[in-house]
């Protein structure tokens, strides 16, 4: 089933200002802001709402600066803001940007239910919407730009099997937001490759609410306590918690003889890949994430269609949303370089103190 867009109105915002462009001047030109720039003119105002600043660093750190490139790279005019993990936050900045004009509106939801209100609010004042990142289920945006989350998990489960080989192994899952729909697409890729392993028994698997990694610290404990200290492998859904894991087994000195995985390729992450006390983590690049959702995002605000790798089903209606998936890439002690060289991360944020050395073995500089 395709879901029912909202493309009429944004076409007719594209018919409008070509009228006005051809020197129909029948008034209504009520559009946001100057027309000093051509392309900015045309594609009216992109609004970028970040979820939070502590489940990852990667959305201040990587995503905003990658965004303000792309869309000053292309001219358009854009207002990206962060919800500070507050959905009513939210909704209410997507209420601001809406007030102000912006023509399309990209969210990485933090929960389905508030994503699709937003949504739905937006398309009755004829704004479309973006899903960057995060689908959201049961919402409606005309598109979603994000990675292909099943492979992330993947890419992590096979991770976790390479360092620990084909012996007999106790693994325990740290799991993202119960709230996300990428942390479920990362657990089910993570299962489909470890629970093919025979020799691998789960001894704990639990989700950490909003990514929080204190609380990933806490659950991570308990789970260990409740294993008896005998486990093998942690399958952490990002760097974040891969980090918050590894505090607790350096605790017990068992930090860097359990394999723990990651996503995310922060700073923390390659530090830890680098040090032996995590085993891989997932480098997603901003930057093509970003360029995909500037496109899309200019596309629509032309009454256009963009460019698509392919279509999402959307679990919960079982509708289909047309997507542009990019290709994560999973990063061992080996290529780490990989993540600097693309502009992922700089040398010299990684390779700092104690990491100097460590870098210098990886032939990082
Ligand atoms: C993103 C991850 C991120 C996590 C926590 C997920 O939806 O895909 O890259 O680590 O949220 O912010």
């Amino acid at each position: 089933m395709k879901r029912k867009h909202n493309l009429v109105l944004v076409t007719l915002v594209g018919a409008a200002l070509t009228l006005t462009a051809c020197g129909s001047d029948d008034g209504g030109s009520t559009g946001s802001g100057s027309d000093d720039s051509g392309s900015a003119a045309e594609v009216g105002k992109v609004g970028v709402i970040l979820p939070d600043t502590e489940s990852s660093v990667r959305w201040e750190s990587a995503d905003r600066p990658a965004l303000e490139a792309a869309f000053e790279e292309a001219g358009v005019d854009y207002d990206i803001q962060n919800a500070e993990g507050d959905a009513e936050r939210m909704t209410q900045i997507a209420d601001t940007m809406i007030g102000d004009g912006v023509t399309v509106l990209a969210i990485v939801n933090l929960d389905s239910e508030s994503g699709a209100a937003i949504q739905e609010k937006a398309a009755s004042q004829g704004v479309a919407t973006i899903d960057y990142d995060r689908l959201t289920l049961g919402g409606s945006a005309e598109y979603y730009v994000s990675f292909d989350n099943t492979v992330v998990g993947e890419l992590q489960g096979q991770g976790l099997a390479d360092c620990l080989g084909d012996k007999e192994a106790n693994i325990v899952y740290l799991n993202g937001s119960p709230t996300d729909n990428n942390a479920t697409l990362f657990a089910e890729g993570a299962h489909s490759v470890l629970d093919e392993i025979d020799s691998y028994t789960v001894v704990g698997e639990q989700a950490v609410p909003d990514w929080d990694n204190e609380e990933a610290a806490t659950i991570f404990q308990q789970l260990y306590t409740a294993a008896d200290g005998k486990v093998d492998g942690v399958l952490a859904a990002n760097d974040g918690l891969g980090g918050a894991a590894i505090s607790i087994l350096e605790g017990n000195g068992q930090a860097g003889k359990v394999p723990v995985t990651g996503q995310d390729a922060t700073v923390e992450g390659l530090q830890n890949v680098l040090a032996g006390t995590q085993c891989m983590t997932v480098y997603k690049s901003a930057t093509q994430e970003a360029q995909a959702l500037a496109d899309v995002a200019i596309a629509l605000a032309n009454g256009e269609e963009a460019e698509v790798t392919g279509t999402t089903v959307d679990s919960s209606d079982d509708t289909e949303v047309p997507s542009i998936l990019l290709e994560p890439q999973s990063i061992t002690k080996d290529n780490v370089g990989d993540v600097i060289e693309d502009g992922g991360q700089k040398a010299e944020d990684v390779c700092t103190g104690e990491f100097a050395d460590l870098c210098a073995e990886a032939g990082i500089s």
